[in-house]
């Protein structure tokens, strides 16, 4: 008789997972709140939000933005970042990061990462730096921040701007400083998917005054702080939050520091079990990471080593015994169509510009750690974390089982 659910057994669990996103009182009272006040326009919520999101990650400015993206992007146009211009990136990430670097007129130039960590390597990232490059954006995958010591190191070395690509690492921290300010600028998002959300929107981290000024008057129509509304100085945009996006955030935040305790608790302990077992590779823990958050839990699955079926039918049998997981991104940046095809005609400028004057054939690149991930990551979403101590042994018993019947899933 078969044990596995997939194959007609009872699942280890059929409990739904917590939902996502959470609201309660605080939320509604905080909408209606501003609902009521007719001021729905950058105001005083949005200060408010700015002030406690600067102080929860440690940093002394914060500029609100209407999505990551455009943080991103707001924050390499004001480090000085534009035409001709290089910028090294992970090449396991959100689209996002490569789209803010072309947004600002710039070439992206991938790195390969860490098969233990999914995050920057920092030896592959020196190895394509060029006298073009201008900039680098350690992305703190999932939450865990990249080595930042040896980042700033590699820019002070080559005259970099560091912009963290922080979307994901909402209350992480580096020896004890949070993530977004570590190095020139650093965004973070709030959309939906995220560990604290308004749907959309987006904020920029930095220590440094004059940035923050740039940045905000960036992405604010390039209006000058106390001047006439009308005078615009620069290249801009609006890039704007709502006062409803900024007061759902506060009601967010007001969680924060609970989901981030209750979801690393529980990955540590996913670590502790999951790590015995044959091929799983879970990800390396850092002494110098003095607080994460989890944007999810990813693993490596090598089906060789656990003795197993092919990682999409691990994954269906994981599914079957109540364990929500998927595979992440199938391919690194480099292999999409944009890059792949870069080049041919105006579309493609910046790639193209002639400011940059060179060409860059991104069918050339091949980083195989990023190209492992593709190929073997599991992984389960953040609101998987924030279950029960119970609910996490119902996944290290789904794997368990997985395992010790793995046989019941190889093709005879
Ligand atoms: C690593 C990374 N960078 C940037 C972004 C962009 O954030 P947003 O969707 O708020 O524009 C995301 C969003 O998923 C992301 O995952």
């Amino acid at each position: 008789m078969a044990n596995l659910a997939i194959n007609g057994g009872a699942p280890v669990r059929t409990e739904a997972w917590p939902d996502w996103p959470l609201h309660g009182k605080e939320e509604e009272e905080a909408l209606l709140g501003v609902l009521r006040s007719g001021r729905w326009y950058y105001a005083e919520k949005v200060k408010e939000f700015e002030a406690a999101f600067a102080q929860f990650q440690g940093a002394r400015f914060a500029i609100t933005t209407c999505n990551g993206t455009a943080g991103l992007e707001a924050a390499l146009i004001c480090c000085g970042v534009g035409a001709g211009d290089e910028v090294v990136i992970p090449a396991y990430t959100f689209q996002a990061t490569a789209d803010a670097v072309l947004r600002a007129n710039a070439v992206p130039v991938f790195c390969d990462v860490e098969p233990d960590t999914f995050n920057m390597d920092v030896d592959s990232a020196a190895s394509v730096i060029t006298d073009k490059t201008r900039a680098i954006i350690p992305v703190h995958w999932v939450g865990l921040p990249c080595d930042m010591g040896r980042i700033k190191e590699l820019a002070a070395e080559h005259d970099l701007a560091v912009v963290e690509d922080a979307c994901h690492s909402w209350g992480s921290q580096w020896k004890g400083k949070g993530t977004g300010a570590l190095g020139d600028a650093g965004a973070f998002s709030f959309q939906l998917s995220k560990n604290i959300t308004a749907g959309e929107g987006g904020i920029v981290l930095t220590d440094d005054e004059e940035l923050a000024a740039l940045i905000r008057s960036f992405t604010n129509c390039a209006r000058g702080i106390e001047e006439p509304w009308y005078h615009h100085y620069r290249m801009g945009s609006n890039y704007r939050m709502t006062e409803f996006q900024a007061a759902l955030l506060l009601a967010q935040l007001g969680r924060l520091e609970e989901h981030t305790r209750r979801r690393q608790e529980n990955a540590l302990y996913l670590n502790g079990e999951l790590s015995q077992m044959p091929g799983l590779t879970t990800m390396r823990e850092d002494q110098r990471v003095t607080r994460r958050a989890y944007h999810g839990y990813q693993l490596l699955y090598d089906a060789e080593e656990f003795e197993g079926p092919a990682r999409r039918r691990f994954m269906e049998a994981l599914r079957a015994e109540g364990v929500a997981c998927r595979g992440g991104y199938a391919q690194p940046l480099y292999r999409y169509w944009l890059f792949q095809r870069s080049g041919e005609g105006r579309e493609y400028c910046p790639l193209s510009c002639p400011y940059y004057g060179r060409q860059r054939d991104y069918t050339e690149v091949s980083l195989p750690n990023a190209e492992r991930i593709c190929r073997e990551s599991v992984c389960m979403g953040h609101r998987v974390l924030l279950g029960t101590h119970a609910d996490m042994e119902d996944i290290v018993a789904a794997f368990r089982k997985v395992h010790d019947n793995r046989a019941e899933l190889l093709e005879k």
